[in-house]
């Protein structure tokens, strides 16, 4: 019933010293972390994580942008939680973003939108695998808050 998607932190949220409070937004709407880590990850990671938009013409310039310093990839865990995180970060263009959103509140970029996260179950199963891979980087555990953010027994039984 819980699904698991991939959030990053980009480069420029990292920069700008806005890891807390984008992480803090994830965390007070409930969802949960499954795996948490800061790299500067390799080109090739980058590449390919945005795959999908390889023919595209920002393609380039958008893994010379998530290479050029660190990142902080998420794993976030809860009922729903692909659609609620791309909730959460608005639209892709930061300055057309909702109030309210990651991007609408804190961003002014198309390209320097803060933040990703996974936009279907496919992907978020790929991307996962792409930055949690390894053994034990995921974390099976359940919040002691988890019934009174959700009604257990409606929601998640
Ligand atoms: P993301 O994959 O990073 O979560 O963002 P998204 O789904 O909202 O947007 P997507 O269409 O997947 O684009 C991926 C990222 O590429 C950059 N971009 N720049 N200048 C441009 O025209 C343009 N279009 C896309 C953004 O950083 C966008 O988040
Ligand atoms: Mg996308």
């Amino acid at each position: 019933m819980l699904e698991r998607t991939l959030v990053l932190l980009k480069p420029d949220c990292v920069q700008r010293g806005l890891v807390g409070e984008v992480l803090r937004r994830f965390e007070a709407k409930g969802l949960q972390i499954a795996g948490l880590k800061m790299r500067q990850f390799p080109r090739a990671t980058l590449e390919k994580h945005y795959e999908v938009h390889k023919e595209r013409p920002f393609y380039g310039n958008l893994v010379k942008f998530m290479a050029s310093g660190p990142v902080v990839a998420i794993a976030l865990e809860g009922k729903d939680a692909i659609e609620v995180v791309r909730n959460l970060m608005g639209k892709t263009n930061s300055r057309q973003a909702a109030p309210g959103t990651i991007r609408g509140d804190l961003g002014m970029s198309f390209s320097n939108n803060l933040v990703h996260g996974s936009d279907g179950p496919e992907s978020a199963a790929k991307e996962l695998a792409l930055f949690f891979g390894e053994p034990g980087e995921l974390v099976n555990w359940t919040p002691v808050t988890q019934p009174w953010v959700y009604s257990v027994e409606e929601e998640l039984r």
